[in-house]
């Protein structure tokens, strides 16, 4: 299991027992954006905070990133706050409030527009800053959650973007180009280079004749798989040499990518038994706290630190962790072989940064919250 140092062991022996915790560590994500900056120099990248808002990796974020991606008035508010010097702001629900909201923002801010409904309330709204067309075009990319490509509730038809462009501007709207977000946790780097080249040519296109194309973004999905493989940003680097943007700002908005290394689930074994012949290790915690295992129905790798064993040991055992919510889906690894787990036991997650935490349903049984903790 890659991520797992001293210092994760150590912020792990300190936590409070039972414990269920996320442990953060900013230092990794600014790694993560420091090897893309490199593989992506000259273009744009802003982080999408939905994949992490821990307020330390936010921070993080604000200060290296060129701006913030954000998908509700809360994570403009939050963005905000950790002094982004540029937002963007995507969502297929903004709401007249947060669409005001966008048009007061002091910080920088380009919208990008989901639907024809939502350019009329932006020129209602006021709002006099940028706007960018969220367009649903081309062909799926691999990857999970396919966005574009595909029907799903983002964006506008690409057999209406035209008309959109079209209205956008008759509102008096300073449209400036097109968002193109398309997928998640893409792994393959010659598919997403092709989704940059062909995103970037239809751009030009379909703003010929309406307006000047000053802005180009593909979106996030370069790919971070919770299980530990990741893009090859070397790869994406050479595919992207050379690419003419024709005078367009090129912008990727990640989340998985940077923010996946920067997080550790731990959670304690509190009992270990067997069931109908299958071993359940029982951990303080579960998928309330941690979701994404269940929520993409795979195993989550997991490394075991040893903690005062006053009970039985079991040795050898190939055991599925469960949480202590009353319903058998709460499960992080299905099955996974140790060579001993017992009681007091910590278990840790790594890679488990994005949509971790956040995407996590913690009011089920009202059960303690996770403790936060930031490595500093
Ligand atoms: C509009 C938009 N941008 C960026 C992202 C970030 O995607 P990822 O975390 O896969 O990079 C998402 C994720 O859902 C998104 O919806």
């Amino acid at each position: 299991m890659t991520g797992f140092d001293e210092r994760i062991e150590a912020a792990v022996r300190a936590l409070p027992s039972p414990s269920s915790a996320w442990i953060y560590d900013p230092s990794a994500l600014v790694d993560r954006l420091a090897s893309l900056r490199e593989a992506l120099a000259g273009h744009t990248i802003l982080y999408a905070m939905k994949a992490c808002a821990n307020p330390a990796v936010l921070a993080a974020a604000a200060r290296r990133a060129d701006g913030i991606e954000c998908a509700s008035g809360g994570e403009l508010a939050a963005a905000t706050a950790a002094g982004a010097a540029r937002l963007a702001f995507s969502g297929p629900a903004k709401t007249p409030g947060d669409l005001a909201a966008a048009a007061a923002s002091d910080v920088p801010l380009l919208v990008h527009a989901e639907s024809e409904r939502e350019l009329a309330g932006l020129a209602a709204a006021g709002f006099a800053g940028p706007v960018a067309l969220r367009v649903n075009r081309g062909r799926a990319l691999p990857g999970t959650h396919q966005m574009t490509g595909a029907p799903t509730p983002f964006g506008i038809d690409a057999a209406a973007a035209a008309d959109a462009a079209d209205l956008a501007l008759s509102l008096g709207l300073h449209v400036v180009g097109f968002h193109l977000h398309a997928v998640s946790n893409c792994l393959d780097a010659a598919a997403y280079v092709a989704h940059v080249r062909d995103s970037v040519a239809w751009a030009h296109g379909a703003a010929e004749g309406r307006f000047p194309l000053r802005y180009v973004n593909v979106g996030g999905g370069l790919g971070a798989d919770p299980r530990g493989d990741v893009i090859d940003v070397g790869a994406l680097a050479a595919g992207l040499r050379g690419l003419d943007t024709g005078g367009a700002e090129l912008v990727f908005e990640p989340g998985r990518y940077l923010a996946a290394a920067a997080g550790w689930y731990v959670a304690e074994v509190v009992d270990v038994k067997t069931v109908q012949g299958r071993a359940f290790a029982i951990v303080r915690g579960g998928t309330h706290h941690f979701r994404l295992p269940a929520a993409w129905g795979y195993s989550h790798p997991f490394r075991v630190v040893p903690g005062p064993r006053e009970d039985r040991v079991w040795t050898d055992v190939d055991v599925r962790v469960c949480g202590e919510l009353c319903t058998p889906r709460d499960v992080l690894n299905g099955g996974g072989r140790v060579p001993s787990i017992a009681v007091g036991d910590r278990l840790v997650f790594a890679n488990a940064g994005a949509y971790g935490w956040e995407i996590s349903h913690d009011r089920f049984l009202g059960h303690p919250g996770p403790e936060l903790v930031v490595l500093g």
